[in-house]
């Protein structure tokens, strides 16, 4: 039994100075592809949910009920939060009700005040229940599930308010965005960065966005105070690629080469080598005890 609130493995990465993945899940091989390969690197994990992902997956119970039983299936040991990724109020509470242990209410459209006003009630109703909370300032640019932001740049009067509330971790747009980055783009603002984290006191900060950000730049935000890195979009282009390449070299039409547990085989072992890459990468290796 492995699944915990995101808490203690964040403050133990942002002393220790790793980062902590959170990898995006959207189906069974997602599942099974970040529980095994972590096992394997004894490396805690984020489980990220987006809210459309878990209505793909039947539900947040289900979501739940996977995670749960893969975990003991595969006797995993090492420790696995199952986080809501970009939750809206409502979602925070249903996804809390289902038995997640890390939620995001991302309210970073809302008015400051309502945020605020909304993260405090979410932090006192998830803390209740031993379950960690993050929170977000500043829009994080691109497209996810629907939610379109534009690549904010974060208040840090607004990320110290925030902060306040209670939080475990915390989102601040940064320059980072969603899906692949544009060729023009600027890279990370380490300056707001380093400020964000002085005003919001050493919590675990989080980088959303973390498709195709230059190691260079992702080790710099752990020495800043990033302690979890989301990754959502590498997996489904390496598992896009590797079915592409599987058909197209005509696979499928040999033998039984149709048979679901052949023809997703290839991007189930696809998003196994970009979790391992990301996770050494992060340095969250033998980091599990
Ligand atoms: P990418 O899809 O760009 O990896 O971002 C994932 C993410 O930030 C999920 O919240």
């Amino acid at each position: 039994m492995s699944v915990v609130s995101a808490r203690e493995m964040l403050l133990k990465a942002h002393k220790e100075g790793y980062g902590i993945a959170q990898i995006n899940i959207n189906n069974l091989e997602w599942i099974k592809a970040v529980l095994t390969t972590v096992e394997e690197l004894k490396s805690p994990v984020i489980l990220g949910v987006s809210e459309g992902a878990a209505k793909y997956m039947g539900g947040y119970r289900n979501v739940m009920a996977m995670v749960h039983e893969l975990d003991k299936f595969y006797n995993v040991t090492v420790p696995v939060a199952v986080h809501l990724d970009h939750g809206t109020y409502e979602g925070s509470y249903k996804a809390l009700e289902a038995g997640f242990t890390s939620i995001m209410f991302d309210g970073s459209h809302y008015p400051f005040a309502e945020n605020l006003e909304k993260t405090k009630e979410i932090v006192a109703a998830c803390h209740a229940k031993g379950v960690s909370v993050e929170a977000e300032v500043g829009a994080i640019g691109g497209e996810e599930d629907g939610v379109i932001g534009m690549g904010e740049i974060a208040d840090p009067k607004e990320c110290a308010a925030l902060a306040a509330t209670g939080v475990d971790m915390f989102a601040a747009g940064i320059g980072n965005i969603h899906g692949k980055y544009p060729a023009n783009w600027k890279g990370l603002n380490f300056e707001v960065l380093e400020e964000v984290q002085r005003v919001t006191n050493g919590i675990p900060l989080v980088l959303h966005g973390g498709t195709g950000i230059p190691e260079h730049m992702v080790k710099k935000a752990i020495s800043l105070g990033v302690s979890k890195i989301n990754v959502n979009t590498e997996l489904q282009l390496a598992f896009a690629a590797a079915t592409r390449k599987y058909i197209e070299a005509g696979k499928d039409l040999e033998g039984k080469g149709f048979d679901p547990r052949k023809l997703l085989n290839p991007g189930y072992e696809a998003i196994k080598q970009v979790i391992r890459e990301k996770i050494l990468m992060f340095g969250s290796d033998n980091k599990s005890i």
